[in-house]
């Protein structure tokens, strides 16, 4: 019997980040350490499908894999068999295939962004079947992914950040000139408008003059009932990547320059015209604040394996603001998160083994884990 450790990857999903996901997943089957880990590949499609695939893992990034994939596990409208009271079947639906791995460790690397991803979703189904799992416990993932959230928790942690207003989606088409005159008075123009839950950019509009607001309300809302409208923040674009349980370590901080005005889908994935600066030419007081400002973040959410904070450098004052959590973030061999890493003296393969090895030790000192002993 093999002493190797079982991981599954799971990737894909039906969040706009699907793509990225596939190639973040493609990058860590390249580069998982097969010396230590027996890998089980299952692919989730944009219909919410859960494929068993045991092809070649170059398929996986340009979205072939799909064709190939043989053994279908779950079909989407059945997707709520997975909530079943009987937690083990969930567990037999991820080991499947695995006959000899009854004595061994199994590990869930969900290298999944967005909704129904990086959002605890996911995370609640692998702690009902009692798997350990790479990343954030749900409620982290969950805080992390709302940006009013994540905002409530970090201002109580005392790290600045862009002011805010809130609003849902009913209040669209009665309340514009109200909402109007909220900006004027807290936030001024130009103003972000963003959905609180999303990820990539994805509904994300820079609005000049107010009466461009609703377009890029109803924009934001197609993707969550929940709004924000911030502060435009003049700054560079700063990120840093944490990794650890309850000893989290910060990078070295890193700089994005977009190639348009904001870094929106178009900047991020398409034109390949941005650049990223590793480490970012700050001030070393600079980076150590974002890199202190970085942990701070992760512990106040709660968070564990990884995350990437992102933050900006406001350009006329000098001021650190932070802009958004990410904890599942790209996770190519060329994404910020690894690129940091890199940097920072762990390469991607061992960046890969260490977020298993952290998803052990955290399933290991989980309640569920003591009461079993
Ligand atoms: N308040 C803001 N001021 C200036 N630029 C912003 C602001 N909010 C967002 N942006 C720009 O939009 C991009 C995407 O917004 P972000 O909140 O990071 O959403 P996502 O989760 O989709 O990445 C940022 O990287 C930045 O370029
Ligand atoms: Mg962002």
């Amino acid at each position: 019997m093999s002493d190797k450790i079982n991981v599954t990857v799971l990737f894909g999903g039906q969040s706009s980040e699907h793509e990225v996901s596939r190639l973040s997943a493609q990058s860590v089957l390249e580069n998982i350490d097969r010396e230590r880990f027996d890998v089980n590949i299952i692919g989730i499609t944009k219909n919410g499908e859960w494929l068993k695939f045991d092809g070649d893992i170059k398929l996986i990034g340009s979205g072939e894999w799909e064709n190939v994939a043989r053994k279908k596990l779950i079909e989407a409208p059945k997707s709520q068999d997975l909530t079943c009271p009987e937690a083990p079947t969930c567990k037999s639906i991820i080991s499947l295939n695995n006959k000899d791995d009854k004595n061994n460790i199994h590990v869930v690397f969900p290298v999944l962004h967005g909704p129904n991803g990086e959002d605890g979703s996911v995370q609640g189904l692998l702690q009902l079947a009692d798997l350990p799992y790479v990343g954030c416990n749900i409620l982290s993932s969950a805080a992390g992914m709302d940006k009013e959230f994540s905002k409530l928790v970090f201002s109580n942690a005392g790290i600045p950040q862009a002011a805010y207003i809130k609003v849902m989606r009913s209040e669209i088409n009665n309340s514009v000139p109200y909402i109007i005159n909220q900006i004027n008075e807290k936030i001024g123009w130009p103003c972000f408008v963003k959905p609180a839950n999303a990820g990539s950019s994805v509904g994300v509009s820079k609005v000049k003059a107010p009466e461009l607001l609703k377009d890029a309300l109803l924009h934001a809302a197609k993707y969550d009932a929940k709004i924000l409208i911030e502060e435009f923040i003049d700054g560079r674009e700063l990120e840093c990547a944490v990794l650890g349980n309850d000893n989290p370590i910060a990078s070295v901080v890193g700089e994005i320059l977009p190639c348009n005005e904001f870094y929106d889908y178009n900047a991020k994935y398409i034109d390949g015209k941005s650049e990223t600066i590793i480490p970012a030419d700050i001030e070393p007081q600079i980076m150590e604040k974002i890199r202190d400002y970085s942990v701070r973040a992760f512990k106040a959410l709660g968070c564990s394996g990884l995350s990437r904070v992102d933050f900006f450098l406001e350009r006329k004052t000098n001021r650190v603001i932070l802009n958004e959590i990410n904890t599942m973030p790209g996770f190519t061999n060329i994404s910020m998160y690894s690129k940091l890493w890199e940097a920072s003296g762990i390469p991607y393969s061992e960046l890969i083994t260490r977020l298993i090895d952290l998803a052990i030790e955290k399933y290991e000192q989980s309640t569920r884990s003591y009461e079993r002993k």
